[in-house]
């Protein structure tokens, strides 16, 4: 059960990530609900193209505008860039041709978001060695935060995911779907602005997916903080998201982008209302042209 008394911020971990990690030390992790009442983007794709050094030719002419407070759903075929995409918009990976801005991040001397943005990866990635409470302090040690200074932040961070209670166990002691919020609260522990998920709960079990959706849409809403996932499912990304974005594969690129409003609260009656089954009946129409009529 996810709580959101309290909310974080925080970051992801993997290797090449952990060089965006931020918090400020010393400010408190504890801050209420977030607004975001800036109207400028967060992110400005503009006919962005991405050759890999063997030649791969991953996206071409890939345009997208993320703007505060969105929740984008990422959907596409296998291979057609979405983790290429995310990438480049967390700052990780250069661009061929075509420009990408951050208007809303602090800029470094490379040009690139210095930090406020967290990944989530298919898999939690955790260090197995370390304890949940060493697991979410990551990001904040490696801001010079001592563990006495980083303990609110992690706690509440912990707090967030309804992890309060496994702060001394270790991974191997936890079911996939706590490992995955571990990994959630290691990204919100620096309260970044920016949440982009790829495939985070791909392996898990149906019904912890969709706990884990609610408790991402719960934490979405009170924090303010914009989301892009990553998904392959179409019900997955009809429930979650406000806006959808389709990618088309060889070269990836967007294929289509819409909003997704409803006037119901995205709950389980939302799961069996008409307009959820629309929902879904437009998002796989567009999946289904994305992929030249393949079935899906
Ligand atoms: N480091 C790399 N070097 C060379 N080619 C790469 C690299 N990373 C990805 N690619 C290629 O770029 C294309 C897009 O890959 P990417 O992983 O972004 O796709 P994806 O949409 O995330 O796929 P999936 O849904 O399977 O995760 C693919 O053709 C892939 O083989
Ligand atoms: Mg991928």
């Amino acid at each position: 059960m996810i709580r959101f008394a309290r909310t974080c911020a925080g970051r992801p971990s993997p290797d090449a990530e952990l060089s965006m990690v931020t918090a400020e030390p010393g400010s408190t992790a504890l801050s209420t609900a977030r607004s975001t009442p800036s109207s400028r983007p967060l992110v400005a794709m503009d006919a962005v193209s991405k050759v890999f050094s063997n030649g791969t030719l991953a996206l071409s002419g890939m345009s997208m505008t993320v703007r505060p407070g969105e929740f984008i759903s990422l959907l596409g075929p296998s291979g057609c860039g979405k983790s290429t995409a995310l990438r480049i918009i967390a700052g990780l990976g250069g661009i061929s041709e075509g420009s990408i801005d951050w208007p809303s991040f602090r800029i470094n001397a490379r040009g690139l978001p210095d930090g406020d943005i967290s990944f989530v990866f298919q898999e939690p990635t955790l260090m197995p060695w370390q304890t949940v409470f060493g697991n979410v302090y990551l990001p904040l040690r490696l801001k010079g935060l001592s563990k006495k200074a980083a303990a609110d932040k992690i706690y509440a961070a912990l707090e967030s995911v309804g992890l309060e209670d496994f702060a001394d166990a270790y991974p191997r002691e936890l079911s996939g779907g706590m490992k995955m919020r571990v990994s959630i609260a290691r990204a919100l522990v620096t309260e970044p602005k920016l949440l982009l998920m790829d495939e985070p709960f791909a392996a898990l079990d149906e019904i912890t997916r969709q706990k884990l959706n609610d408790d991402v849409l719960a934490l979405w809403k009170a924090t303010g903080i914009t989301v892009i996932f990553v998904t392959h499912s179409v019900y997955e990304s009809a429930y979650l998201a406000n806006r959808i974005v389709v990618m088309k594969a060889r070269p990836g690129r967007v294929h289509a982008d819409f909003p997704l409003h409803t006037s119901l609260e995205r709950d389980v009656r939302y799961r069996t209302s008409e307009e959820y089954r629309q929902a879904c009946a437009d998002v796989s129409a567009k999946l289904s042209e994305a992929m030249g009529g393949e079935e899906h």
